[in-house]
């Protein structure tokens, strides 16, 4: 057991139990290249304030940078009686340096100091995901681009409804996970913010400057009210909620591989490097990885729950229970850069069987609308033309055609005023590229909408943040 670097007015020593029950070494050790820019900056401040010498602040960037290179290399051992990462690198630039080191924390506290370091971290791995979320918008609007002329059934209760393009479908994924990566970019504004110099939770009586810390740390703006500060845990709660509606359109999207994949749908293929078999049954492929993905959005979801409900109810300002944060917000990390990775990876190694999509589009009267449109065009009310196209629907059922199988004679049963043009406009093809108003399936309208997503995730990158 060693000695506590807080322990000047306890009498007994830590039990080892309580030690291990307190201790977060093992999750916040990954903040370590933070803590150590952190205290530099924090260090030359020190200086530049005249709180300490400039020999004194060398002396300290010297041992923060030697521990760096030792944590780096593995030489750094780990302890849970130092509970943290900010214990262990000050205890070691003790050793390292001798009093100096007792310095350091002048004008600051833990409270604000892990409030910088996961401020530093989710900077940069939000910055990260936006970065990768760029690339796998990127994908696509490539394969949307091969398929502007494939057709599938839309669908709405999971029943076949009306025909519309494969890239149109895609595309509604691109604009899913725009809005993440945008919501992402909202979210990094308010992570970046510096907390450091707030100190346990009133301020400080020395006279520093947080603005210049700011600014050797790259951050625009500093933090304006020492107690929200240090009890601040909103910009996690706002990159859990935005990670998990990501990770909702990732499962929503695996669900679709999934089923796409299956012989009854027969639509796609997952090649084999994504796919895996089965122990006991030699014919099987199986989705793995889109069922994984679907599985692994429980996990992020669960830590934004976890969050709110930790800092719920929580008085002003810093409470312990705050060290509960970073679990839960690095798995969610961790989470969606392997999500977004691998199905980047997946994604134009799928292939998509063009003919199965476009027969299961010409089956179940996904052109009944267009009929009763067509019925409109002749002056037919919509109500009365929906209930004609209805009965024409039961009598098709009945002996087993579609619609557009129907002779001339059978649909004037149903509305008299029908013409032989009705097959052509039956087509799927015409009833995708009818529909072309704004944001419809028609092609142009479709090819239109790739093109301006092309520009638009081009314009996105120039503002990628450059952390
Ligand atoms: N390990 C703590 C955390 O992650 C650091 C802050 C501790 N502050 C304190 N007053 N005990 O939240």
């Amino acid at each position: 057991m060693s000695e506590k670097l807080w322990d000047g007015r306890f009498s007994e020593k830590t039990s080892s139990r309580v030690e291990k029950f307190t201790s977060s070494i093992q999750i916040d050790k990954r903040l370590y290249a933070y803590d150590i820019a952190g205290s530099v900056a924090h260090s030359q401040m020190l200086a530049k304030c005249g709180v300490i010498t400039a020999d004194e602040a060398a002396e300290l960037v010297r041992g923060l940078e030697l521990i760096k290179g030792e944590i780096e290399s593995g030489a750094l051992a780990y302890d849970d009686s130092l509970e943290d990462i900010h214990m262990h690198i000050e205890a070691r630039l003790f050793q390292e340096v001798g009093k100096v080191a007792q310095k350091l924390h002048t004008a600051r506290s833990r409270n604000d100091q892990v409030a910088l370091d996961v401020r530093m971290y989710l900077r940069k791995e939000t910055a990260d995901l936006i970065r990768s979320l760029a690339r796998l918008r990127e994908q696509f609007i490539l394969l949307a681009r091969e398929h502007v002329d494939t057709i599938m059934p839309g669908y709405t209760h999971m029943q076949r409804a009306q025909p519309v393009l494969f890239s149109h479908h895609l595309m509604a994924y691109y604009e899913m996970f725009t809005r993440d990566a945008r919501r992402l970019a909202d979210c990094l504004t308010r992570i970046n913010v510096m907390p450091l110099g707030t100190a346990a939770l009133a301020g400080t009586t020395y006279p520093i400057d947080r603005h210049y810390v700011a600014e050797l740390l790259n951050f625009p703006l500093v933090s304006s009210n020492s107690m929200d500060t240090v009890a601040d845990r909103d910009f996690i709660l706002e990159f859990l909620a935005d990670a998990g509606i990501c990770m909702l359109h990732f499962s929503r999207l695996s669900e679709e591989l999934i089923l796409w994949s299956t012989s009854e749908f027969g639509f796609i293929e997952l090649s084999d490097a994504f796919s895996t078999g089965s122990s006991i049954m030699p014919q099987k492929k199986n989705p793995d990885i889109p069922e994984l993905v679907r599985g692994k959005t429980g996990r992020v979801i669960g830590g934004l729950v976890s969050m709110l409900t930790t800092v719920k109810s929580l008085p002003m300002t810093y409470n312990r229970d705050l060290q509960e944060d970073k679990e839960p917000l690095f798995d969610a990390v961790d989470t969606l850069a392997a999500c977004v990775d691998i199905v980047t990876r997946m994604l134009p190694e799928i292939t998509v069987q063009k003919d199965r999509m476009r027969s299961a589009a010409n089956t179940g009267f996904l052109n009944a609308t267009d009929l009763a449109d067509y019925l409109v065009s002749l002056g037919v009310p919509f109500r009365e033309a929906h209930s004609h196209v209805g009965q024409a629907v039961a009598y098709a059922i009945e002996n087993g055609r579609e619609l557009h199988d129907l002779t001339l004679e059978e649909l004037h049963k149903f509305s008299p005023g029908i013409k032989a043009d009705v097959f052509e406009l039956l087509q799927p093809e015409n009833v995708v590229n009818r529909r072309t108003s704004y944001g419809g399936t028609a092609g142009t309208s479709v090819a239109a909408a790739i093109e301006a997503a092309a520009a638009e995730l081009q314009s996105d990158k120039q503002t990628l943040p450059s952390f």
